[in-house]
């Protein structure tokens, strides 16, 4: 009948599939990844050791762990040539942008000898991409700072080796704050993955017909994008500052409300979360300890945002249709105390899932599947004939 769609165990037939990596339960605000709850794993994980655990479903041992992160760093650097692929765009090109290009690019690079069937091939894959996303990130940056590229350093944790390469210059020496450095590796734990969303759904329905696994991460970008979806976090940071005053957060709470108006309220509401993405939650914590230790508490635009939760968690529209703070409301706010320009937000969130996206390949890939094809509800003209007589 119209709109019910039965389970097919192959995979996206009908628009769901099997999946042992991630469970939400978004009326209770649960997400557990292969059965530990994100809270948890915010608080006492760390970002590579996430990876594993997303990609293999166990958490490492000590000797794991360290195996693990070698092999990451194994792969840190890019081919020299993705520097002249950098430099077609224009330096105002907007950095997503350009990594739809770069990561679909380095599937040029492995695609000769890419055997998708072969295990050790899918993992092999999957460290490129843990490994290349932050190093082809700063990339995007410092080409549109005019700065040259810097080169990866191994001897630094993976989110001071983000942050070195994003902030660092040939110049002089350039020391990671230890704040940053944390909250970002937390920013990537909590970014990693999130069960069948649009862009993880993107990456699964594409490699389900086979295609290479860079190919399809590009693709997965591409949809993280776009405003409703990753670009959120980029656009909660426009709305704070648009409204630039707790004065005048109620106006802009009536456009969200107008049904005429297609302002929404960025970092409000979930397609699956009816009630607090548990993600927020941690992520306006580190909001809080992060300016805290900046001696930053006061700053503007936090103060506009906690007045505006709690406005909206008041508002009986916002009430009556759970609309609730979600993962990319506060992280625009840390990442603007870190530094990092509002045009990498979303590069930040992509970096992050491409561990979720590659699990959800990895698992795909790994046991029998078949080509996605969800279907459609046809609404369109019954069967007619052309009309001959002019
Ligand atoms: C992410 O899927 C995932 O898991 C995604 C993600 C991940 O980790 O991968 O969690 C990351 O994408 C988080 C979402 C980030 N996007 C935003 O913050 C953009 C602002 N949010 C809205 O665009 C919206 O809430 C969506 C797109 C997230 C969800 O849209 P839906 O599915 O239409 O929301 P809904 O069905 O729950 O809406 C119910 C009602 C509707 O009004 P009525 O028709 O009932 O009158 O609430 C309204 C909506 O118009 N509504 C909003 C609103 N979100 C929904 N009204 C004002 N402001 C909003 N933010």
């Amino acid at each position: 009948s119209h709109g019910v769609f039965t389970y097919d165990p192959g995979f996206m037939a009908t628009g769901s599939c099997e999946s042992a990596i991630t469970y939400i339960d978004g009326d209770a605000g649960v997400l557990l990844h292969r059965g530990y709850p994100i809270a948890q794993l915010a608080e006492h994980s760390d970002y590579l050791e996430t990876c594993y655990l997303l990609l293999y479903g166990e958490l490492p041992n000590a000797e794991q762990k360290a195996e693990f992160i070698k092999t990451v760093k194994n792969h840190t650097m890019v081919s020299e040539s993705m520097q002249k692929f950098l430099e077609g765009f224009r330096n105002d090109a907007h950095p997503m942008a350009i990594m739809v290009g770069l990561v679909s690019a380095l599937s040029a690079f492995y695609q000769d000898h890419m055997d998708i069937n072969d295990p050790e091939h899918r993992e092999i894959a999957a460290f490129r991409l843990i490994s290349k996303m932050p190093t082809l990130a700063s990339m995007c940056y410092k080409y549109s700072k005019g700065q040259p590229t810097m080169y990866p350093r191994n001897d630094l944790s993976y989110a001071e080796n983000f942050l070195y390469m994003m902030f660092a210059t040939p110049c002089e020496e350039y020391k990671v704050n230890p704040v940053f450095a944390n909250a970002m590796d937390k920013i990537f734990v909590l970014h990693a993955d999130h069960e069948q969303n649009a862009s993880t759904s993107t990456v699964r329905l594409a490699g389900s017909s086979g295609a290479n696994p860079f190919a399809c991460i590009s693709a997965g970008i591409t949809t993280l994008w776009g405003p409703a979806h990753g670009g959120a976090n980029e656009a909660v940071l426009t709305m704070l500052e648009e409204i630039g005053d707790v004065s005048r957060i109620d106006e802009f709470i009536e456009k969200a409300k107008d049904k005429n108006d297609p302002f929404r309220l960025m970092g409000f509401g979930h397609r699956v979360y009816k009630n607090f993405d548990p993600r927020a939650k941690v992520m306006r914590e580190t909001c809080d300890q992060v300016l805290a230790e900046l001696g930053q508490a006061n700053d503007p635009l936090l103060k506009i945002a906690k007045r505006l939760e709690q406005i909206a968690l008041e508002d009986p529209y916002f009430v009556e249709r759970k609309l609730y703070p979600n993962v990319d409301f506060y992280s625009g706010i840390i990442m603007k105390a870190i530094g990092i320009p509002t045009s990498m937000f979303t590069v930040i969130f992509a970096m992050s899932r491409t561990i979720g996206w590659i699990s959800h390949w990895n698992e795909m890939i790994s046991s029998p599947y078949k080509i996605g094809r969800p279907r459609q509800l046809y609404v369109g003209e019954t069967e007619r004939d052309f009309p001959t007589e002019k």
